[in-house]
Order: structure tokens, then C-alpha cells, then sequence
């Protein structure tokens, strides 16, 4: 049988009793641990691509995807409390729903993270283009070395993304020596961040130029612009999804929570509420002042963000300057309205705090990475730790370089589509794996339990289908695409080489920490 393989969950819960951290964090440093992960290229960035698909149900947009990210923070949070170990989605599918779906989960994040972190790496190329070497520096670097040739995006002529290229390797390389950001860092970082926000918001709502007109027509392609297009206000919440994802790091902090059944809601969903009011209102600065409507095909249609056509009506001077047109959007929209000091800083602010956005993705990608392949779904080889450095090397280096390839080529809307659909997937299961919890395990002890679970749980998987057939095509066939490569290697390798399989339970605590083995009797096949 294909589904027979469930990991004990005593056996992992053990380890997290060895390790048994220090209860330490409050809501607050919750909060801050959430929002530097979340605040990024979604907003900085993305917002341009949000207005293509919706115009100004941008703004609609992101109240969905904060709504679907709030109830799976909450499943995220359940799980995460009750099986603090490392692997998230994984380890909690293992767990509950066993071998096969968890290979899925962990090969579905194992693209989430790495190419999330492709999205953001050209999302900061974007600012250090504009910002540091065209305003600054007064260099203008050519077409075909800041952009992809992948004209599904990029700008025309563009080759190669040389800076997202090399902030990726950049990136890689100071995790492979051991970088990790410490609350410090973060919480400055943060506070970087929500000033610069901060200062949009109050510069572009109070700007003579902001008028409601500007708001008109609100829903140019409509609330569903159709199944599979990407486009109208839900199809821009497939996208703008992205500006909430990276919680899901945060949750795995709940074992570190004081009083966590009153911290870890308050800290997850505070954050992504905090997140969303200011999306909504940053969304509404950018749109009231500059204007944000979509540049239509001649059928009145939205043209696909990141195409070649979209960028060659971007290159005609009725569309200079256009919100949608920018890759910088923010900054971008405070020169234009006036404010070119503010702008920049809040360019160099995108340009200081988004590599840490990448930093956080990576790590995780290698993480889940290293759990695998100790589970023996992956080469042992590849969880190899650097003698110096005590980081799992090889994986870091084969992310990084996978990462650095993804941002090279491709166009941020469609990296961050991708990304979501493998994202969407494994909350989806998360809240599955909720569920079966509950009904498998009732009595064991919850530190936090998601409130009103039966409405909560079906929610979340509701909100991630809806959103996850609002993607366009490509995006969401990559999902199965990937699965499917992901299933013939699980089978011809991943469910032979399993430790589970070979009658063995090694949880994995972390890089270098301990393991427990524990014997069970091997499962029949
Ligand atoms: N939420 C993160 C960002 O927007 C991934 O950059």
C-alpha cells in the first residue's frame, strides 16, 4: 500500500521534549519575527503587477489573501505548537497523513521557498537598479543586463538579471558560512521597513494629487476575471498572496512562545493583520495618486503581466510612468508625485531589508531539505554538514545556485505565481493535517487550539482551492508538473530508501543536534 506509512508522532514529540527550548518570545517579538518575514517584494514590488491583473480591486486583492492567510495561520499555529520540530508542513504530514503526501508537501516546499526567494531576489534588483545605480549612481545598466530573456517578462532585449543573480549567490554564500539574523537585525529591519511604508502612506494619502476619480472604474476586469487568466480581483489575490507568505517560518517559533495560547494568535494573526491593513492602504496611496488602471489587449482585456507586449506598451510614451509599468513601484510613485528624496530612501529600504527576505527563504527551503534527505526520502549526501561552518553545505549551495538560475531568467509575477501554487498546497495540508489530528489524536495536549476548528480547517482549504484556480494556467500547472517528477522519484528512489520504510524513526531536531532512533517494526508493503 501506498498510504501506510505514518510516522509516530511519540516519536518525534520526543525529540521536542529533548530539546525542550527556552519559552522566551512574547507577542510582540512574535509579531516583529512575522512581519520581517512577510513585508517584501509583495508589496514593494508586486503592487505594479497586483494593479495589471485588478487595477484598483488591488485593494480587494489583498483583504482575500490576508483572509486566507489569517485562517491557515491558525491551522500553522495548532500544528506548529503541538509538533515543534524542524520541517513545518512536512514533519506535520508525515505525522498525520503519512510518507506519500508528506513527500509531496516537502517537494512542494521545496519550490515554494526556492523560488519565492528567485521572486524576491528580482524584485530587489529592481530597487538596486533604480534606486542605488540610476539615481545615485547615475549608471544605467543596460536592458539585456537587468532583465530575464524569458519575455513571458522581462523588459525587451533582456538577457540575463545579472544583480538578482548575484545578490542570490550573495545570499547563498553567507548562509553557507553560517549567517543567521538575529532579533536585532530584524527588528531594525523591521522598523525600516514600516517607516518607509509609513511615510507612503501618509505622503501619498494626503497628496494633492490623490482623487477618487483615480478609483474609477474600480474592478476593470471584474471580482473573477475567469478561471486560469490571473486577472480581476481574485486572480490578483492569487498573486498578492505572495506578499503574505513567510509566516508559515514564524509558526515554527511557537515552541518558543511564552503562554502560547494567547501569544502565537495574537503574534501570527497581528502580523498578518497588521500586514494586510497596510497593504490595503499602501495600495490605496499608489492607486489614488498615480492612477492604476491595467493597459488593456484590444479586446479590453488586462495584458499578461511580465509578457513581452506588456512590456513593448510600457515602452510607448502614453504608458510613461505608469504604476503597472514600474520595478519599483513605490518608489517609483513618490518621484512621481513630488517626492524624489523619500522616494529613494524608501528605495534604499527595499534595497537593505529584501535580502533578508531571502535569507529567511532560503534557509527554510534547506531546512526541510536537510529533514528529508535525514528521513532518507532524499541522498544522504546532500544533508552533509560543513566540518567549519556546521551548515548542511551541499544543499545550501545546490538552493542557492538553483535560486540564482530562477532569478536570472525569469520575470518576478510569474516566480511569485509559481511559488504561491506550491505554498497554497502545503497550507492546504496543514489544515488537513489539523483535522485528521483531531480526530486521531483528540486527548493529547494542545498548547494552542485553532478556535471554531470545523469552520476554521474547511475554510482554509476553500480559501487556498479558491485562490490556487485564480492562478494563471502556467503557474498552476507547474504544480503537478513538478509533483508528478516529484512522485517518479519518490517511487524509484525516496520509498525505497526511506528510513521509515527500513524500520527506523530518526527525527531530526536541527542541523547538528541530536537524533533519536527509534526501532518500530517495519510497516508491511
Ligand atoms: N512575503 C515575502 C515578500 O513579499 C515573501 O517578499
Amino acid at each position: 500500500m501506498l498510504l501506510d506509512r505514518i510516522k509516530p508522532l511519540d516519536a518525534i514529540l520526543a525529540t521536542a521534549e529533548k530539546k525542550s527550548l527556552h519559552r522566551s518570545l512574547g507577542w510582540l517579538q512574535l509579531t516583529l519575527l512575522g512581519i520581517g518575514c512577510v513585508i517584501g517584494t509583495g508589496i514593494f514590488v508586486l503592487t505594479a503587477v497586483g494593479a495589471q491583473k485588478a487595477g484598483p480591486g488591488l485593494m480587494i486583492a489583498f483583504a482575500i489573501a490576508g483572509l486566507v492567510c489569517i485562517v491557515a495561520a491558525l491551522c500553522y499555529a495548532e500544528i506548529a505548537a503541538m509538533i515543534p520540530v524542524a520541517g513545518s508542513a512536512y514533519t506535520y504530514s508525515y505525522a498525520t497523513i503519512g510518507e506519500f503526501f508528506a513527500w509531496t508537501v516537502g517537494w512542494a516546499l521545496i519550490m515554494e521557498y526556492a523560488i519565492a526567494a528567485s521572486a524576491v531576489s528580482v524584485g530587489w534588483s529592481g530597487y538596486f537598479t533604480g534606486t542605488i545605480l540610476n539615481e545615485f549612481l547615475g549608471i544605467q545598466l543596460p536592458a539585456w543586463l537587468s532583465a530575464g530573456p524569458l519575455a513571458l517578462g522581462g523588459a525587451e532585449g533582456g538577457l540575463i538579471n545579472l544583480p538578482a543573480l548575484v545578490i542570490a549567490l550573495l545570499v547563498t554564500g553567507l548562509l553557507v558560512i553560517g549567517t543567521s539574523e538575529s532579533a536585532k537585525v530584524n527588528a531594525i529591519l523591521v522598523a525600516i521597513k514600516v517607516t518607509a511604508l509609513t511615510a507612503f502612506i501618509a505622503l501619498t494619502l494626503s497628496s494633492s494629487e490623490f482623487s477618487a476619480d483615480k478609483f474609477n472604474p474600480f474592478l476593470p476586469a471584474g471580482l473573477f476575471g475567469g478561471w486560469g487568466t490571473g486577472v480581476g480581483a481574485v486572480g490578483a489575490a492569487a498573486t498578492m498572496f505572495f506578499a503574505y507568505v513567510g509566516f508559515d517560518a514564524v509558526s515554527t517559533a511557537a515552541e518558543e512562545t511564552k503562554d502560547p495560547q494567547r501569544n502565537v494568535p495574537i503574534g501570527l494573526v497581528g502580523s498578518l493583520l497588521f500586514c494586510t491593513v497596510f497593504y490595503i492602504l499602501v495600495a490605496a496611496g499608489a492607486i489614488g495618486t498615480l492612477g492604476g488602471q491595467p493597459i488593456m489587449d484590444a479586446a479590453g482585456f488586462p495584458l499578461e503581466a511580465g509578457s513581452a507586449e506588456l512590456a513593448r506598451q510600457c515602452a510607448m510614451p502614453e504608458h510613461a510612468g505608469a504604476l503597472v509599468c514600474s520595478n519599483e513601484a513605490l518608489a517609483h510613485v513618490l518621484r512621481a508625485i513630488g517626492f524624489s528624496g523619500i522616494g529613494n530612501m524608501l528605495g534604499i529600504a527595499a534595497f537593505l531589508a529584501l535580502p533578508s527576505v531571502i535569507l529567511v527563504l532560503i534557509f527554510g527551503q534547506t531546512r526541510i531539505f536537510f529533514v528529508m534527505s535525514r528521513d532518507g526520502l532524499l541522498p544522504e549526501k546532500l544533508s552533509a554538514v560543513h566540518p567549519k561552518f556546521k551548515t548542511p553545505h551541499v544543499v545550501t549551495i545546490m538552493t542557492g545556485v538553483a535560486v540564482a538560475i530562477g532569478a536570472a531568467f525569469f520575470p518576478v509575477g510569474q516566480l511569485a505565481d509559481i511559488s504561491n501554487a506550491g505554498t497554497l498546497y502545503a497550507f492546504l495540508m496543514v489544515a488537513v493535517a489539523v483535522m485528521v489530528l483531531r480526530v486521531k489524536d483528540p486527548t493529547r495536549q494542545r498548547h494552542f487550539r485553532v478556535p471554531a476548528v470545523w469552520l476554521v480547517a474547511p475554510l482554509t482549504i476553500l480559501g487556498c482551492v479558491l485562490l490556487f484556480f485564480n492562478l494563471p494556467t502556467a503557474a498552476m500547472l507547474f504544480l503537478p508538473g513538478w509533483g508528478l517528477i516529484g512522485i517518479v522519484i519518490y517511487l524509484l528512489y525516496s520509498r525505497g530508501s526511506s528510513h521509515l520504510g527500513r524500520g527506523i524513526v530518526e527525527v531530526v531536531d536541527d542541523i547538528g543536534g541530536e537524533e533519536t532512533m527509534v526501532p518500530i517494526h517495519p510497516p508491511r508493503d
